[in-house]
Order: C-alpha cells, then sequence, then structure tokens
C-alpha cells in the first residue's frame, strides 16, 4: 500500500474529486483528514471511507480555508492530533459565470480567494508542519507531497470564467514557486489539472446536452471524465512512485488540449 504509516489531508473532500482523492488515500493505508464547510457532506465521506475499511482512516475537520483563522486552527489540530503531515491535497474550489464586462468585484475576490488564496493559505500553515517535522528526523526519504488541484482552464481560458481561468493559472506558477521552496525540505509539490469531470460542480452544465455534446466532440477520449480517474492520477503525484517529480503539471483532460 502506497500510503501506508502516512498522515494525508484533503481540502473539499466532501464531494466530487477530493471525496474520491480522500477514498484513494485511505484505501492506500494513508490516515485522511476530510476538510470542507459542510460538515454532513464530510461526515457522510468519512463514514463511507471507514465502513470500507477494518481500521476506521478518516476523520472530519470543518474549516473555510479563504479564512486564515480557520486554517491556522486547522493547523493546530493536525499538529495537536497527528503531529505530522506527509500528503496535502489542496482540492478546494468553485466558480461562478460570468464574462469580464459583468464581473463584480466581489465575485472576482470570491472566486480568486476560492481557488487561489486557499491553496496559498493551507500550503503556508500546514506546509510549515510538513517543513518542521521533516526537519525534525532529517530523513528525507520519507515521501512528502502537496498536490494542488489546478484546472484545464488554467491552460486554456474557459468561456464565461475569466476569475476562474486566471485563479487556476494561478494555481498552476503558484505550485512551482512552492515545489522551489519546499524542495530543500524533501517536499515535492505538483499540480493536476482536470478536464470536466462529471462532480457537483458541473451538475448543472452535464444537464445540458449541448454542453455534454461539446465535451464529446472536444475530447479525444470522446466523454467526460469520473472522479475517480482525476483521484488516480492525484494519488500517483502524491506518492513514492513521483518521486523525481516536482513542480509539474499534469493535465488529465480526456485530450481536451490537443484537439
Ligand atoms: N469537476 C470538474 O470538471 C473540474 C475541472 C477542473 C478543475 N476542477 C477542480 O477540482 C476541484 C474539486 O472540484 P469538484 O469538481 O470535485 O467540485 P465539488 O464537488 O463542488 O467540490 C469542491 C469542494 O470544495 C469545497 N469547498 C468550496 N469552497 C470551500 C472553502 N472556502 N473552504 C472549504 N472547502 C470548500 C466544497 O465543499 P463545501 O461547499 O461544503 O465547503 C466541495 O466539497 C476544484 O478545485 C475544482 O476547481 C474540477
Amino acid at each position: 500500500m502506497r500510503f501506508s504509516d502516512s498522515i494525508a489531508l484533503v481540502t473539499g473532500a466532501g464531494s466530487g474529486i477530493g471525496k474520491a482523492a480522500a477514498f484513494r488515500l485511505a484505501n492506500e493505508g494513508a490516515r485522511v483528514i476530510l476538510v470542507g464547510r459542510t460538515a454532513s457532506k464530510l461526515e457522510n465521506a468519512a463514514m463511507e471511507i471507514n465502513e470500507s475499511n477494518k481500521i476506521p482512516r478518516a476523520e472530519v475537520f470543518t474549516a473555510d480555508v479563504t479564512d486564515e483563522e480557520d486554517v491556522r486552527e486547522l493547523a493546530d489540530f493536525v499538529k495537536e492530533q497527528y503531529g505530522d503531515l506527509h500528503v496535502l491535497v489542496n482540492n478546494a474550489g468553485g466558480s461562478v459565470h460570468s464574462k469580464i464586462m459583468d464581473t463584480s468585484s466581489s465575485d472576482w475576490d470570491f472566486v480568486q480567494n476560492t481557488n487561489l488564496k486557499s491553496v496559498f493559505l493551507v500550503s503556508k500553515l500546514l506546509g510549515k508542519l510538513m517543513a518542521d517535522s521533516s526537519g525534525a528526523d532529517g530523513d528525507f526519504t520519507q515521501n512528502r507531497s502537496i498536490v494542488n488541484i489546478a484546472s484545464l482552464s488554467g491552460h486554456q481560458a474557459g468561456a464565461h470564467i475569466p476569475h476562474y481561468s486566471a485563479a487556476k493559472a494561478g494555481v498552476i506558477n503558484f505550485t512551482r514557486a512552492l515545489a522551489l521552496e519546499l524542495a530543500p525540505f524533501g517536499i515535492r509539490v505538483n499540480s493536476v489539472s482536470p478536464g470536466f469531470a462529471v462532480t457537483p460542480l458541473t451538475e448543472q452544465g452535464m444537464k445540458n446536452e449541448q454542453f455534454v455534446k461539446a465535451i464529446r466532440r472536444n475530447t479525444a477520449l470522446g466523454r467526460a471524465g469520473e472522479p475517480g480517474e482525476i483521484a488516480n492520477v492525484i494519488s500517483f503525484v502524491a506518492s513514492s512512485e513521483a518521486s523525481y517529480m516536482t513542480g509539474s503539471d499534469v493535465l488529465v483532460d480526456g485530450g481536451w488540449l490537443i484537439k
């Protein structure tokens, strides 16, 4: 099991890609801390994970990852309860739709905070715990890894999501900066950029036949992805199998960008 003896934290773990990633990490031996704003979603996800494992592996912490105080409390909790962190998946995100000329400053700020500031705050406060722990035992052979969830939209601006496209491009470059800063501590940092995956985020769009046809037409594989297919790549990048990989972005877009 690739994550035996690992402690992992996934933000936005109550649904979609984050939930699938938390499942994958737990099924491969990690103890997983599920973070999000809605306790009921997290508790349901934790229950499903714990029911599918002999040893309960999932625990819940409710936090808004755009709120520095919440993230500080989260970091204190992880330090007190676990004393270490090996894998961090910065997955929480979301968007609204508008053209640039119709976008309010508050919508702009909301999307930047949810997708980019959250990655900064969680990486800063939880990354410190990872770096401190790594320095404490001086053992750089222990796998330590941060995976930030960016997007296809960070590579190619999507229609009516200018704020989201800008924020996700920011996540890809922030990942590179963080990778440089944390490499001396033996911590790898990479991003994964999903194309269209079937989750609550895309639920509305997937009800629109035109949208579904566009995904079929514009992906080499001719379909949207499943959360588990993104989680497979997240868990690979997080694992020691990707030990020589840092500062990279991995596109998981069904071949959208090559069409
Ligand atoms: N699905 C796709 O096609 C797709 C494509 C490219 C990139 N992505 C990215 O993949 C990631 C996961 O999205 P998803 O598709 O799985 O959508 P999702 O099911 O809506 O998951 C997003 C999760 O983030 C949590 N969240 C949102 N704001 C938060 C905050 N301020 N603090 C804490 N948690 C917060 C939400 O829970 P609460 O509301 O309960 O907090 C939710 O569980 C996102 O970063 C998204 O941008 C998705």
